[in-house]
């Protein structure tokens, strides 16, 4: 470990340079082999880079909550408009149609409830992860943590090591406890670490000076959505984060939780794919509402 004292503060993050890629549109990919370019071209738009991930691995921790009791009446119906699913495996087999053509990203950590996301998760069976055919794996990684950063870590580099071995791209899932200040320089950490020890993609928060935190982290960045917000808030969201160069949003809860989900869904899309400013797309959400 280098000495810390007297660590110069980080400040050269070259915004205006954009990290170069070659021959693929996602940035830190570009050297990957065939069959992880391919998973991640499923995962990510070959036309922009960017994805909408819809998340609905949030039962898995706190049960049956808001959104997610019936996964097969609220989540089904939005998946043809998500360019990906984030669901564990138990969802996945007992709700999932297999015919469904959409990329999964498979939350491949599991553990207990107890304390919150901050637990003693273990990966699971990469062979798993083939059968069900996964196209990415997602792994939570709990940085400041003391009880389980050790181990969340242990868990990305694992999930990275048998990823390489099959082409499975691996998303790192920055973990936030109360504990931990939500700012730029922690994301800045957190999104560092999991870029360090493998993972192709990080998952994280958006938060105010996020384009350093993009700029830090050598590979993709996608924001989770966080708790239930005004739809025009979360829309705005969305917007910044991909105006400041995350490559999409995996969102759950301002998704499914809206009093539309598939006019949410699609208005999000309209903001990752299309350009729309968050009035312009908040405007789609309010249209296809009234339409229903
Ligand atoms: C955390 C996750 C969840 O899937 C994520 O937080 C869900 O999205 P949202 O915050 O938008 O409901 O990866 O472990």
């Amino acid at each position: 470990m280098p000495d810390m004292d007297n660590f110069k503060e980080a400040e050269a993050f070259g915004i205006d340079t954009p990290q170069k890629t070659i021959g693929f549109p996602l940035k830190g990919c570009s050297n990957l082999d065939w069959g992880m370019k391919n998973r991640l071209a499923r995962i990510f738009s070959p036309k922009d880079g960017r994805s909408l991930m819809l998340a609905c691995d949030h039962g898995f921790i706190m049960g049956p909550t808001g959104g997610v009791e019936r996964i097969d009446l609220s989540i089904v119906p939005l998946l043809k408009y998500a360019d990906c699913l984030m669901c564990t495996r138990g969802v996945l087999r007992a709700v999932i149609p297999p015919t469904q053509d959409i990329p999964v990203c498979l939350r491949s950590d599991a553990g207990t409830s107890v304390t919150t996301e901050l637990n003693d998760n273990v990966v699971i069976d990469v062979q798993d992860a083939i059968r069900v055919n996964a196209a990415a794996m997602a792994v939570m990684v709990a940085v400041g943590d003391a009880a389980t950063e050790a181990k969340t870590v242990a868990n990305l580099y694992h999930a990275v090591d048998v990823g390489q071995r099959y082409g499975i791209p691996v998303m790192g899932v920055t973990a936030v406890g109360k504990q931990m200040t939500r700012d730029a320089r922690y994301f800045r950490l957190a999104t560092r670490i999991c870029a360090e020890n493998g993972a192709n993609i990080v998952k994280t928060y958006y938060t105010e000076g996020f384009e350093t935190v993009v700029a830090a982290c050598p590979v993709p960045i996608v924001i989770a959505g966080g708790k239930k917000v005004p739809e025009r808030d979360a829309l705005e969201l969305a917007y910044r984060a991909i105006s400041e160069g995350a490559a999409g949003v995996d969102m759950g809860r301002n998704v499914f939780q809206s009093t539309n989900p598939a006019a949410m869904i699609r208005a999000v899309g309209a903001v990752i794919h299309r350009g729309f400013k968050p009035d312009e797309a908040y405007q789609m959400f309010q249209d296809l509402s009234a339409s229903k």
